[in-house]
C-alpha cells in the first residue's frame, strides 16, 4: 500500500505580528494565531492529499506565551496520522523578537481535516508512515485524540 512520510507535506508558515493582529496591550490575539495555524494545517493537508481539505475539529489548543507587535511567528504543521477520509495535523507556533534569534513555543493544537472530492464529498486519504520516534509518538496518540474529539 502506498504511503507518504510526514516530511513530504510538513509546512512552515511565517507571519509578523502587526497592530491589527493584537489586543490593546499589543499582544497577539488568540483568534488570529488560530487562523494562521488553521491555514498552515490546511496547506499541509492539501499538499499531502492533492485535494481540498476542510477543518472539522481543533483539539487541545493551548496558548503558552504571548507574542507581541513586531515579533516573527513561525508555524509548523505536520500530519500525525491518516484515518480514512480524515487526518490529524499537529501544529506548533513559535515566536521570536527581531533582535533576538531565540524562538519560544507560544502555542500548539491538533487539527482534524477531511479531504474532499470534486463534488465536495469526503474522500479517502493516502496513508502516512511515521519515520522517527517523535512521529511515532504523535501517531500512537492520534486515535484516542480523534475519539475524544468525536465524543465531545
Ligand atoms: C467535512 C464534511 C464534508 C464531512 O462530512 P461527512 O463525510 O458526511 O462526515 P462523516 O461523519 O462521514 O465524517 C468524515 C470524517 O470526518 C471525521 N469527523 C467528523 N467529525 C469529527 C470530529 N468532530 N472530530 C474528529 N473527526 C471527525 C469522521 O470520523 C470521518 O473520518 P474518517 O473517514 O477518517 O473515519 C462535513 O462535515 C463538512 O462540510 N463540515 C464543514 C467543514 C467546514 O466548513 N470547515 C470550515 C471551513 S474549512
Amino acid at each position: 500500500m502506498e504511503t507518504k512520510a510526514p516530511s513530504e507535506s510538513r509546512t512552515i508558515k511565517t507571519e509578523i505580528v502587526c497592530p491589527n493582529d493584537t489586543n490593546p496591550m499589543g499582544m497577539l490575539q488568540g483568534g488570529r494565531l488560530v487562523e494562521w495555524m488553521d491555514i498552515a494545517a490546511a496547506i499541509c493537508g492539501q499538499v499531502h492529499t492533492c485535494k481540498i481539505c476542510v477543518t472539522v475539529s481543533m483539539n487541545n489548543i493551548i496558548f503558552l506565551k504571548a507574542a507581541k507587535i513586531g515579533d516573527i511567528v513561525t508555524i509548523n504543521a505536520s500530519i500525525t496520522k491518516v484515518f480514512n477520509t480524515s487526518m490529524e495535523i499537529f501544529v506548533e507556533a513559535y515566536a521570536r523578537e527581531v533582535s533576538n534569534p531565540k524562538k519560544s513555543l507560544i502555542g500548539r493544537a491538533y487539527f482534524i481535516f477531511v479531504a474532499l472530492d470534486e463534488n465536495g464529498k469526503s474522500t479517502p486519504v493516502i496513508d502516512v508512515c511515521p519515520t522517527n520516534e517523535s512521529e511515532q509518538k504523535l501517531y500512537a496518540g492520534a486515535l484516542i485524540r480523534k475519539q475524544m474529539s468525536r465524543n465531545s
